[in-house]
C-alpha cells in the first residue's frame, strides 16, 4: 500500500519508529521499496555521492529532478521525497512552487525544505495548501553551510535548543507533516520530538526522534571519502565493488571472460 502522510503520522501516533533511506537510482530505490523503507529520499546529499561535487549547493533542480524521476520509477509503496535544492525556493515563493510542482511530476510524494524564517514558512505553508506535503529539516542544514561556519553539532545548549523547537513549531504550523533533525545532541533531539505533534526524522540525532534516516551510500559502505561517527555500516560495498572488478580485469586479461556459454555463435539458436 502507498505511503502517505496519513501513514507516517499513523507510524507515529503507533509509536512506530519511522524508516528513511536515500536513494538515487531506480534498482536502489526499487530494493529498499522491497525491504519496507517507509520514506525514500532523494537527498541533495547526491551532490557529493553521486557527482562527486565538493558541496550540496553545487546540485541543480535539473540534475535533481532526473534522480527523482529514476527513483521514483523503482518505487511501488514508499513515500518519495524529493529534497528541493539550494537556491530552487530561495528566489521567490512563485518559483519554489514552480520546482516543487516539478518535483512531483518527476514523482515525488513530498518535497524537503531545508532552513526556517518567515520566507520559508510562507513557502511551506503555500505548497501545503497546493497538496505538496513539506519535510522540513532543521539542526545543521548544510545548504547553509556558510552561514553556520562548517560542519557543527546545532543545539548543544538550553537556548540553542530552544530557538530549533520554536522554528519546528512554527514549520509545523506551517504545515510541514514531518522535520528531519540533523547533527543535534540526542537530549535536545528528544526534547525536541516530545514537544512537537509531527514525527521528527534523525539523522545523527539519537534514538528518541520519532524515526531514522541515513545517507544510503553511507549506509551501505559505499561512499568512503568521509563516514560521519553516526553512520552504521551495513554492507560494504565499496570492497564488493573493488574486488568484483578487480576479478573481472583479471578474467578479460587472462582470456577468461567470456567463456563458451557467455558467446553467440552465427550458428546459436537464442
Ligand atoms: O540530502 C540528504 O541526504 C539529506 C539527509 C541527510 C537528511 O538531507
Amino acid at each position: 500500500m502507498k505511503t502517505t502522510v496519513r501513514t507516517i503520522n499513523k507510524l507515529k501516533s503507533d509509536g512506530q519508529k519511522i524508516t528513511v533511506l536515500t536513494a538515487y537510482d531506480y534498482s536502489t530505490a526499487k530494493y529498499f521499496d522491497e525491504a519496507g523503507v517507509d520514506i525514500i529520499l532523494v537527498g541533495d546529499s547526491l551532490a557529493n555521492v553521486a557527482l562527486g561535487y565538493d558541496s550540496t549547493q553545487k546540485v541543480s533542480m535539473e540534475e535533481m529532478l532526473i534522480f527523482t524521476g529514476a527513483v521514483a520509477r523503482g518505487v511501488k509503496n514508499a513515500m518519495v521525497v524529493g529534497d528541493m535544492p539550494f537556491m530552487s525556493f530561495n528566489v521567490s515563493v512563485e518559483k519554489a512552487l514552480e520546482n516543487a510542482g516539478k518535483m512531483v511530476k518527476a514523482g515525488a510524494g513530498a518535497v524537503k525544505i531545508e532552513g526556517c524564517n518567515d520566507y520559508i514558512l510562507q513557502i511551506v505553508k503555500r505548497l501545503t495548501e497546493s497538496g505538496i506535503p513539506v519535510m522540513a529539516h532543521l539542526g545543521f542544514t548544510p545548504q547553509y553551510i556558510h552561514s553556520i561556519g562548517g560542519h557543527r553539532i546545532q543545539g548543544k545548549t538550553k537556548s540553542d535548543t530552544e530557538i530549533i523547537l520554536d522554528a519546528a513549531k512554527q514549520l509545523q504550523d506551517a504545515g510541514a507533516f514531518s522535520l528531519v533533525l540533523e547533527l543535534i545532541p540526542e537530549e535536545s533531539a528528544k526534547y525536541i520530538t516530545e514537544n512537537l505533534e509531527i514525527p521528527t526524522i534523525g539523522i545523527g540525532a539519537g534514538k528518541y526522534c520519532s524515526g531514522q534516516v541515513l545517507v544510503s551510500d553511507d549506509m551501505l559502505g559505499k561512499f568512503s571519502d568521509y563516514v560521519p561517527k553516526f553512520v552504521r555500516q551495513y554492507a560494504n560495498l565499496k570492497d564488493i565493488i573493488l574486488n568484483a572488478a578487480k576479478n573481472y580485469c583479471e578474467d578479460v586479461k587472462n582470456g577468461k571472460y567470456p567463456e563458451e556459454k557467455e558467446v553467440t555463435h552465427v550458428s546459436s539458436q537464442d
